[in-house]
């Protein structure tokens, strides 16, 4: 893992959006598509404000680009203003030109018996693409990376997951009350993640300066999921001047 420390966030923000539009722009070039991961929570809007600015000011297409979203809550439709996919278009499908097709968010609303077979197709999707070029991360309060929750497996699949009493209770603030955050979610699981070639991880702010000293300067262990990045080969922890840490 590479450690970048920054003075602030939306400049941490800003360099992840630059190398990922270098990247679309060389693909682009060698005529060919690329993979992107993407996650939702409060840390990468500045990406995606900078990658909305690019499309609009620098002529930056998406027109090659695949994207696969980490996680969604289960039990939502995509209407719902919680939900990551309303999320995504709110923040960044709905202000560039990534054909519609090439989106894929995990549906909240499937059927019991539909949810196995699903989480297998959203692997073999990636598979097909040649795997995700370029996965964007943050981190929940816990440890947890897109919804691996402590002590998920680091060979797990796309699955469905219970969330945890923290990370309910972290979403409490958006959904107004407890009993109306989901209790579980469809995540990518910790392979999947770690499959991406390159990794950019974010984390800023106070909040996280303690979970993040835990998840990168301590063992790898399956009780942080964000641990797991340490084995990475190229793995970018971005840190602000909150979660500001030095390589151990
Ligand atoms: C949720 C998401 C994670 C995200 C985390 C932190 O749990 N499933 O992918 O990293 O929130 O969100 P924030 O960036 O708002 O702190």
């Amino acid at each position: 893992m590479i450690i970048e420390n920054y003075k602030r966030s939306y400049l941490a923000g800003l360099e992840v959006a630059e190398r990922i539009a270098s990247y679309i722009r060389k693909t682009q070039l060698e005529n060919k598509h690329c993979v992107l991961g993407l996650a939702t929570g409060s840390t990468p809007i500045s990406v995606y404000q900078e990658l909305v600015r690019m499309h609009k000011r620098e002529n930056l297409s998406f027109e090659n680009v695949y994207t696969f979203n980490l996680d969604e809550y289960c039990g939502l439709r995509k209407t719902h203003m919680e939900s990551y996919y309303y999320f995504m278009f709110e923040h960044l499908f709905s202000y560039i030109d990534i054909p519609h097709k090439n989106i894929h968010i995990p549906d909240g609303k499937l059927r019991e018996n539909d949810i196995h077979n699903y989480c297998l197709d959203y692997e073999s999707q990636i598979s097909e693409l040649g795997g995700i070029d370029i996965q964007i991360l943050g981190i929940g309060r816990n440890g947890h990376l897109g919804f691996n929750e402590p002590n998920c497996d680091m060979n797990s699949i796309t699955r469905k997951i219970e969330l945890t009493e923290t990370t309910r209770i972290d979403a409490t603030p958006s959904f107004g009350k407890l009993s109306c955050v989901p209790k579980h979610a469809l995540t990518m699981g910790m392979q999947t993640i770690l499959n991406a070639r390159t990794i950019y991880f974010m984390a800023f702010g106070e909040s996280k300066k303690q979970i993040v000293e835990t998840a990168f300067t301590k063992n790898i262990t399956e009780e942080v999921p964000a641990s797991f990045l340490q084995s990475h080969p190229r793995c970018y922890i971005c840190l602000d001047q909150y979660t500001n840490i030095t390589e151990q």
